[in-house]
């Protein structure tokens, strides 16, 4: 395993995105959904640097199976509060396509909700074609398969404090 982040750059870079989102949303009703289950860590450290009255939810969809794409979106859970009348900051662990994150997007459009805007902590696929341009990125990172903090392969690795290159 090649370390990319440590623990501490990963700290670091999620209380300044937390800084940015705080300016972003001040005085407006934020709900900020957390992406299962890939950013449940990130997502964890990231609403205890938002220093607003928010609203945590938690949105269980994937587009992945076995590490690779299956192109279509598989919701699991859906919000459990009706963000109608609220901002919406969709919080996820990675960016490769963009394919996840739009249709999720797309998914939850029709709810009411007066902006859908997203975060991401590691986008790869940089200066590629995405489906969707993230609003607040943590780190973009080269095209290798990356686990910890998190993130996934078959389901382990993800309680690694660190974010590391799957050799
Ligand atoms: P996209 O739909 O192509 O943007 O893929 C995004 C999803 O694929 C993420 O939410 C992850 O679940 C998964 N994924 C993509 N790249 C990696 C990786 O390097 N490590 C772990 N999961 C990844
Ligand atoms: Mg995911």
């Amino acid at each position: 395993m090649k370390i990319l982040m440590t623990e501490e750059e990963i700290t670091q870079r999620v209380a300044a995105l937390g800084e940015s989102i705080t300016e972003a949303y001040r005085g407006k009703d934020l709900t900020v959904v957390v992406i299962m289950n890939g950013a449940l860590l990130f997502g964890a450290d990231l609403v205890r640097r938002i220093q607003l009255p928010i609203r945590i939810d938690l949105f269980a969809a994937s587009s992945y199976e076995n590490d690779r794409s299956s192109g279509k979106l598989k919701v699991r859970s859906e919000l459990k509060n009706s963000p109608a009348g609220r901002h919406l900051l969709l919080v996820d662990d990675i960016l490769d396509t963009g394919f996840s994150m739009k249709c999720i997007r797309e998914h939850l459009a029709g709810s009411g909700a007066l902006s859908i805007r997203t975060c991401v902590l590691l986008n790869k696929h940089v200066g590629g074609k995405q489906f969707l341009a993230p609003d607040w990125v943590g780190f973009d990172i080269p095209d290798r398969y990356v686990v910890g903090y998190g993130l996934d392969s078959e389901e382990e690795y993800r309680n690694l404090p660190y974010i590391g290159i799957l050799e």
